[in-house]
């Protein structure tokens, strides 16, 4: 047999990502020889604090120095799992142009700063890659990037966050209101101490921007991303869902229309029978339409030690082939295309609409009256019973572009027969 080459890496990160791939590459040692025709071996371990137990891991690799990592002319790949933008960013980009192939899973960075980041290692002609930045352990970069590159790919969406995927399926299962849902997924360890990025729809929001310049070969950064979270919803809504045969999800939808790229993280009801409705828990599943391969759905686990580390050792492994082949940077992520980002106020969607009002003749007639004024047009509307003079009034609408929405509403809350408008979700 052949000697292997020896690959070394510098892994930046040793916490839920960064030890999950110490494990799985110990583990998957042999097989990965044979896979690669390398030998890989994690050869230094950058963390914050040098004091800490880190059980399995020998004292001798572990440094706080990054210059040691960046100036070890023996490290071919970086693994950069610390998280943040600085010094993430530099740092990356300091490995790059030291002539090291880098593997990432920051969103945060890459959803910002992708397009200096994709153009700094083409320059240098090294990978960069970046299959855990999006739905943890689920396949969609390289797909994205190589198996469905004979498409013309015109929409991504899926659900990409699942501590709000956890949320709203207790909401909608279990009959509970968003804070007892949010403290339970806090209980099992899904929603962070801080929980704001994930449900204010800050991470899906980053998600759906890499996915978004990935399939549409355009620069979409997160600032691009119209976003809003899940605090708003109730069990009410839900459950007003349910009876016209609907679910509400938080979906990341990126779609490139005639007019520009539409980039956005909303609830949504959709369809009790699409295949996203059926994705329950902490899981994820990304959805993707081309035109040659039409519907295609990828589902898994977005997060979690091993889920996310088999993302990120898929991508060291196809590092250490291009290595071994002499053929890195084979790929680039750079964007061809400039397609603009539509503005939020031009994107077309159809709503529901719930609203309390004054239980007397002629209002039902007044609301639905602005609608119309405003283009929009009415496809189903249920009023329950009044209590103490206030209806409630579920009203679901045709497609519409925002701003006749947002004047609509306008108009809606400086009625005096309109108490409340209890919700505004978008409908599938
Ligand atoms: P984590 O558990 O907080 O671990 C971060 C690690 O990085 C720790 O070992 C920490 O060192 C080290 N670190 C942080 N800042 C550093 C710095 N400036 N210099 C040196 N070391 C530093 O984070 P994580 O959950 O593993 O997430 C890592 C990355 O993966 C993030 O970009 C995250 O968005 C992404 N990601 C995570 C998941 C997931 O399920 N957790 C899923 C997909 C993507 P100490 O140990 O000394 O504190
Ligand atoms: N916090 C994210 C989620 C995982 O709940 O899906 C990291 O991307």
């Amino acid at each position: 047999m052949p000697e292997l080459k020896n690959i070394n890496i510098g892994l930046m990160g040793l916490g839920t990502v960064g030890g999950g791939v110490y494990k799985l590459i110990e583990r998957r040692q042999e097989e990965i020889e044979k896979k690669t025709g390398t030998h890989i071996q994690i050869s230094k371990v950058l963390v914050r604090n040098l004091d800490k137990e880190r059980p399995g891991v020998p004292a001798s690799v572990l440094t706080d120095r990054w210059e040691d990592i960046l100036e070890d002319d023996d490290i071919d790949i970086v693994v950069e799992v610390t998280g943040g933008i600085e010094p993430a960013r530099t740092r990356i980009i300091q490995a790059l142009n030291a002539g090291k192939n880098v593997v990432t899973a920051n969103k945060d960075l890459i959803a910002e700063y992708g397009a200096e980041l994709f153009e700094t290692a083409d320059n240098n002609g090294k990978d960069f890659l970046f299959e855990a930045a999006v739905a943890g352990g689920i396949p969609i970069i390289r797909p994205l990037k190589e198996c469905l590159a004979g498409n013309e790919i015109t929409e991504v969406m899926g659900i990409v966050n699942g501590t709000t995927n956890y949320i709203l399926t207790r909401m909608s299962e279990d009959g509970m209101d968003f804070d007892e849902a949010l403290a339970i997924a806090a209980e099992l360890g899904y929603a962070e101490a801080d929980p704001t990025a994930d449900i204010e729809g800050y991470d899906a929001g980053r998600k759906v921007a890499i996915m978004a310049s990935l399939a549409f070969h355009s620069h979409v950064t997160f600032a691009d991303v119209d976003i809003e979270g899940i605090t708003k919803l109730t069990a009410k809504d839900i459950k007003f869902a349910e009876n016209f045969g609907k679910v509400i999800k938080l979906l990341g939808i990126a779609k490139n229309t005639d007019e520009g790229i539409e980039a956005s993280v909303h609830p949504v009801l959709i369809d009790r029978n699409h295949p996203l409705a059926s994705v329950r828990d902490a899981f994820n599943a990304v959805f993707v339409h081309g035109d040659a391969v039409d519907d295609a759905m990828f589902y898994g686990r977005g997060a979690g030690e091993f889920p996310t580390a088999s993302a990120v050792t898929g991508d060291i492994i196809e590092a250490a082939r291009n290595i071994a082949s002499g053929c890195t940077g084979r790929i680039s992520c750079a964007a061809y295309r400039d397609i603009p980002v539509k503005p939020a106020d031009e994107v077309k969607d159809k709503y529901f609409l719930r609203i309390k009002a004054a239980d007397r003749p002629g209002v039902m007639a007044g609301v639905t009256g602005v609608l119309g004024n405003n283009q929009i047009s009415i496809t189903q509307v249920v009023q329950t019973a009044a209590v103490d003079g206030e209806a409630e009034m579920v009203i679901m609408t045709d497609e519409v572009r925002r701003k006749h929405f947002n004047d609509a509403l306008i108009i809606l809350n400086e009625m005096s027969s309109v108490r409340k408008i209890c919700s505004v979700i978008r409908v599938y």
